[in-house]
């Protein structure tokens, strides 16, 4: 039995089979709609969530399977002092497979170790977040054609933002990759993203405050929130909330063929008149993210892909 846990639980080739069978999801859902049928999906929500919760939802019941669940710790047995592995243990007599939020890190990991199903990791803390950067994934791969050789900008909140976590450790994998750390001071990326994972790969990379010098080198923008429920003082979170604004006067710095992610919610950090823009790439994002989620759902329960193309062709 497998579970998703961490990004690099898959291997690039996996992940690569992963995001090519989204494509044909995409291309043609109508041929999915009963691929899961009878089959369940519990979300055990334990932080907020729209995006996560609801496309993983919707993913299964384009799937044709059922979902239950909770959306927050308030309304589950974990306000009664339920451990997440007796909460896993019952849910694996309900459920077929399970996506789990939550703020500590980690506690995906300690639930899969107790489940009788597949565990996905739906964000754990400020620590990884795999299922948004399959979606990051899905989306680059479509405007460019190709996960290889492309300078990516990451900019904002470094330090707790996960997806920013999962992403680098992910992409470290193509070849030719370049990234470009766009933050203050306070929230640059955690040590062993630079030694473990960049200098670990031989990854060149560059760390910087400004967001308009960088903008002329960059193939991909991914702009973060400042993840106010991880800071311990208000003032730090007043300080740096708007550190980057992306305007459109700074989109005009920008190659005509950059795309813009953020795996929002959005707060300030992209001011709304560059929605417009054919380079804001973030709601195109979204929908990648329940093709990716329905893949995975297939992919971690071994269910037969009904276009899969034939041996030889
Ligand atoms: C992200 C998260 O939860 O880490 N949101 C999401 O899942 N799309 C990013 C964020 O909350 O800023």
């Amino acid at each position: 039995m497998r579970h998703l846990i961490d990004p690099l639980d898959f291997t690039r080739e996996e992940t690569d089979a992963l995001l090519d069978l989204a494509s044909r999801i995409r291309e043609d859902p109508a041929a999915y709609q009963e691929v899961a049928r009878y089959k369940k999906l519990a979300t055990l929500f334990y932080e907020p969530s729209t995006r996560t919760r609801l496309s993983f939802e919707a993913a299964m019941l384009n799937l044709g399977g059922h979902v239950l669940g909770f959306p927050s710790e308030n309304v589950s047995s974990a306000t009664k002092g339920e451990s997440v592995a007796d909460t896993i243990r019952v849910v694996s007599c309900y459920a077929d497979i399970a996506a789990m939020r939550h703020p500590k890190e980690g506690a995906p990991l300690r639930a899969s170790r107790y489940s009788r199903i597949p565990v996905i990791n739906a964000g754990d803390g400020g620590h990884q977040h795999p299922t948004q950067t399959l979606t990051d994934l899905m989306t680059i791969r479509s405007r460019k054609g190709t996960l290889n050789g492309l300078t990516i900008g990451l900019c904002g909140d470094l330090k707790f933002g996960r997806t920013v976590h999962s992403l680098i450790k992910t992409m470290v994998r193509y070849e030719g990759v370049r990234f470009v750390l766009i933050s203050p001071e306070e929230l640059r990326v955690p040590d062993y993203i630079i030694t473990d994972v960049l200098e670990g790969s031989d990854i060149p990379y560059a760390e910087t405050r400004s967001l308009e010098e960088s903008m002329p080198g960059l193939d991909i923008l991914y702009m973060t929130r400042v993840q106010k429920e991880r800071f311990f003082n208000e003032e730090d979170y007043i300080r740096l909330k708007n550190s980057y604004i992306l305007t459109r006067d700074k989109m005009a710095l920008a190659k005509p063929d950059m795309a813009v992610l953020h795996p929002l919610p959005r707060v300030n950090e992209i001011a709304l008149d560059v929605d417009d823009d054919p380079r804001a790439a973030y709601f195109e994002q979204v929908q990648n993210g329940v093709y990716v989620r329905m893949a995975l759902i297939m992919t971690l329960l071994g269910l037969p892909d009904p276009k899969a193309p034939k041996e030889g062709v």
